[in-house]
């Protein structure tokens, strides 16, 4: 089924988390986690020992149980689809694997315009079914209790992963690609914004509420490369959603010098990390619903700690339409549940309006 169901009028699709994005009032702060699926819970953890991580991945049952995990478990207000920005590359024809305490690692990784030309168009609905079916899946499970995120990765950082072949500091093979063979990289971009428009429409089409991009090492790049060599294939992904009627998320880290690029990318939402204040980045962002700012760190301290730095964030923010608690990047895989729980309760505690 290619439509959408009934569910969608039952999974709070006007629900806190929803009318955050649509920057309308709510009762409350809507808090939710990036890598809350997964990495720290030890129910995942637990499977994980009997499941590779692309079979859980794989397995749209599975990994609609590891979606549910964190909505049980820590009573966050938005579930995110379990599974990788990698997911989609393999029906592109990219070979890879995910490596205990490294990540991705891509088998031939893409160093020229032969390279990029080699890369198969995605249908999301051939290659990626199993996807399209955990979504279908997780709102079932799901019950309307909270909405699904859908999420894809952003042109730039699944290049970097092509290109590198794995995760890399410095980011030099991708940059030395993109200068001396700009005419190859721009083929690759182009690439990749479309399989990932096509990924996230499907998503959308398979009941996701909201979708997620997640552009992790965009902060790598000057704001004058990140304008030429990137922002064009981000904005043409978000272009490319507007008529779905879903809200949009972009992510990135390290961008805060360069937030007004940024804010033109064409999401409902923008996800900031802790490397500036809250208000700061919402003068620079304008009239946009602002997600994120946590610093992840903090949940490997006492709890009096985070509930401090939480309701110094919501004390800044003073109630405006349009926030989204979460962390300036992913949930640390050490964290403590009970760290992570207190979180969800803090929030709900100091973010009632
Ligand atoms: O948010 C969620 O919890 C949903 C699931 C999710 C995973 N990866 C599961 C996962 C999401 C949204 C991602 C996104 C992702 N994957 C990003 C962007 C977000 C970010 O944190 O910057 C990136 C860069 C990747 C690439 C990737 N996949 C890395 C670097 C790793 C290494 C381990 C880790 O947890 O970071 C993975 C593997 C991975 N993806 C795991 C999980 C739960 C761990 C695999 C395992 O179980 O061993």
């Amino acid at each position: 089924m290619r439509g959408r169901g009934v569910w969608d009028f039952m999974a709070g699709r006007d629900g806190i988390f929803i009318r955050a994005c649509r920057m309308k009032k709510s009762s409350r702060t809507p808090v939710w986690f990036m890598r809350q699926a997964g990495r720290f819970l030890p129910e995942y953890r637990k499977l994980r020992k009997q499941y590779g991580f692309m079979d859980i991945v794989k397995d749209p049952k599975l990994a609609a149980a590891v979606t549910l995990m964190p909505v049980e478990r820590l009573g966050v207000d938005a579930a995110i689809l379990f599974s990788d920005i990698m997911t989609p590359l393999e029906g592109m024809g990219v070979r890879f694997r995910i490596e205990d305490g490294i990540g991705p690692v891509v088998d031939a990784p893409v160093r020229d315009f032969y390279d990029v030309e080699s890369l198969r168009e995605l249908d999301p609905y051939e290659s990626t079914a199993f996807v399209m079916e955990a979504v279908r899946r997780s709102k079932r499970a799901l019950h309307g209790r909270t909405p699904l995120i859908g999420f894809a990765g952003a042109p730039f950082t699944l290049a970097t992963y092509l290109v590198e072949g794995k995760r890399s500091e410095d980011l030099s093979v991708t940059k030395s690609f993109m200068h001396s063979k700009s005419d190859a990289w721009h083929a690759l971009m182009e690439r990749l914004a479309a399989a990932s428009a096509e990924y996230l429409s499907a998503q959308v089409l398979s009941g996701a509420d909201a979708v997620q991009l997640f552009d992790s090492w965009a902060g790598g790049l000057s704001p004058a490369d990140y304008e030429e060599y990137v922002l064009p294939y981000v904005k043409d992904i978000f272009r490319r959603l507007r008529g779905m009627e879903v809200p949009t998320i972009y992510f990135s880290t390290g961008t805060s010098v360069m937030l007004d690029s940024v804010g033109r990318t064409g999401a409902n939402v923008i996800s900031v990390d802790w490397r500036i204040d809250i208000g700061d980045a919402w003068d620079k962002i304008g009239k946009k619903a602002l997600q994120g700012n946590l610093d992840p760190a903090l949940m490997l301290c006492d709890i009096k700690t985070i509930r401090e730095r939480a309701g110094r964030i919501l004390d800044r923010v003073g109630g405006r339409p349009g926030h989204i608690f979460n962390l300036g990047h992913g949930m640390p895989p050490t964290t403590p549940v009970d760290n992570a729980a207190g979180l969800v309760s803090a929030v709900h505690e100091y973010g009632a309006h």
